[in-house]
């Protein structure tokens, strides 16, 4: 039995969902910094050169600088995708009276997923960009710090500044995760034991994570650059609303540009994909085993 047949309620699909995040970014934050840096240069500089740069320059510590916030994140906003997932899927499912999902209907409850999620992540997010950057992480002594100098001087509203980027950047990797499990698991022969089904899963999530990754990264790009720009009264930031600036950093600096940091991005999130999958459903079946959520 796997995490398709039988749907737990929420609280239980938001424990898994944690429970995988935390266990994902455990293993994968250092690439996370990386993809900051070079998505913050001006020029395009490798992702092993830029990893050297860092041990080198700042310490090997630096790699884990800022992961107090998104452990703190990883675990409320995987808990959000997939419950969300779960939900929005029985939503849709009644809505269109659908008895079983549909290719269609798995990259709108992606979607819709991705847009609840982004609602959670914009503030954590926000606080990791500002750490993360080498001429604004000075200024803070923690994610604490952060949060509370970020209130203070750019009023709370600045918490939610970059939603709008936020929200694309989270639809479209969903939409492509969730479309792309439902495929791939399609495609694949039916797991006739846990360790099969270990194996399935990693490929649907990687696969999933991945071709998100492909379609999001744009978004992500722009994301960065209009979080990182400090909010001054009566002046417009350079980089504001995500389309534009999508166009903008095209037109100024190349198709490149908007893909800088795809390297270790799609290096973290797509594995990464494949775990999340595989403790998801592993938690989630563990759960079933234990009897919970029946009646
Ligand atoms: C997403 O939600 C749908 C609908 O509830 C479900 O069938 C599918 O298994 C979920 N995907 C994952 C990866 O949990």
């Amino acid at each position: 039995m796997s995490s398709q047949d039988k749907p737990l309620p929420f609280v239980y699909q938001f424990a898994a969902g944690a429970i995988a995040g935390v266990s994902e970014i455990l293993v994968m934050y250092p690439t996370d910094v990386v993809k900051t840096r070079q998505q913050l240069a001006t020029e395009s500089i490798g992702m092993v050169q830029t990893f050297q740069n860092i041990i080198r320059s700042e310490g090997p510590g630096r790699l884990y600088r800022g992961i107090l916030a998104p452990i703190l994140m990883e675990a409320p906003k995987r808990a959000t995708k997939f419950a969300a997932n779960d939900s929005w899927g029985k939503v849709y499912r009644n809505a269109f009276g659908a008895q079983k999902m549909t290719q269609g209907l798995s990259i709108l409850t992606g979607a819709t997923a991705g847009a609840t999620e982004a609602f959670v992540v914009v503030p954590f997010e926000l606080v990791k960009i500002r750490l993360q950057d080498k001429a604004s992480g000075g200024k803070y002594a923690g994610p604490g710090d952060a949060l509370m100098k970020i209130i203070k001087n750019e009023g709370p509203m600045a918490l939610y500044n970059g939603l709008e980027s936020t929200l694309w950047r989270h639809i479209l990797w969903n939409a492509g995760y969730f479309g792309c499990i439902f495929q791939v698991r399609q495609l694949l022969p039916a797991a006739e034991s846990k360790k099969s089904q270990i194996g399935n899963d990693i490929i649907a999530g990687s696969v999933g994570g991945t071709v998100g990754t492909i379609v999001n990264t744009p978004m992500d790009v722009v994301k960065s650059r209009i979080q990182n720009s400090p909010k001054v009264a009566g002046v417009v930031p350079k980089y504001n609303w995500a389309w534009p600036s999508v166009f903008m950093v095209l037109r100024e600096e190349g198709f490149g540009a908007l893909y800088r940091g795809f390297a270790p991005k799609v290096l973290r999130l797509g594995p990464g994909g494949g775990i999340l999958l595989v403790v998801y459903t592993g938690v989630m079946d563990w759960f079933r085993q234990m009897g919970v959520g029946s009646k």
